[in-house]
């Protein structure tokens, strides 16, 4: 199936902090900029035409050097702890991050939740 970008900043999907534009180089109107804690989130609904496994990716910046993991959950259910999103040199440098992911026939929500008190790194989009 064709891949479908989801837009942080594009309802339905939610952002515990700001959109921002901050920074170039993203997609879409802006990013999702979660606050600075633990649980601050990025949150999507994807959709899936079957149940199975699909490739998620994750486009995001990080032009800090501290560690900015994320739990990745799909519909409710952990599958990634503390998933690390590597430093990408500087807040408009944008890299992808790959996950596979396990999802339901129609609507998925997938959330991106900061385990660290520095927030997520700045998430753009995710695609499936
Ligand atoms: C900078 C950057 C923000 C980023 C923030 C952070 O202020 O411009 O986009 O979110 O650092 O450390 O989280």
């Amino acid at each position: 199936a064709a891949t479908v970008r989801y837009e942080a900043e594009t309802s339905p999907a939610t952002c515990d902090g700001t959109i921002d534009s901050n920074n170039a180089g993203f997609s879409g109107s802006g990013f999702c900029n979660t606050s600075n804690a633990v649980g601050a989130a990025a949150q999507f609904t994807v959709n899936a035409p079957s149940a199975g496994t699909v490739s998620l990716a994750i486009r995001y910046a990080h032009g800090a050097t501290d560690t900015r993991s994320a739990d990745i959950a799909v519909n409710g259910a952990t599958i990634q702890a503390a998933s690390a999103f590597p430093a990408t040199g500087s807040w408009t440098t944008w890299s992808t991050k790959t996950v596979s992911i396990p999802v339901n026939a129609g609507n998925n929500t997938v959330r991106l939740a900061a385990t660290t008190a520095a927030g997520l790194a700045n998430i753009d989009y995710v695609e499936v």
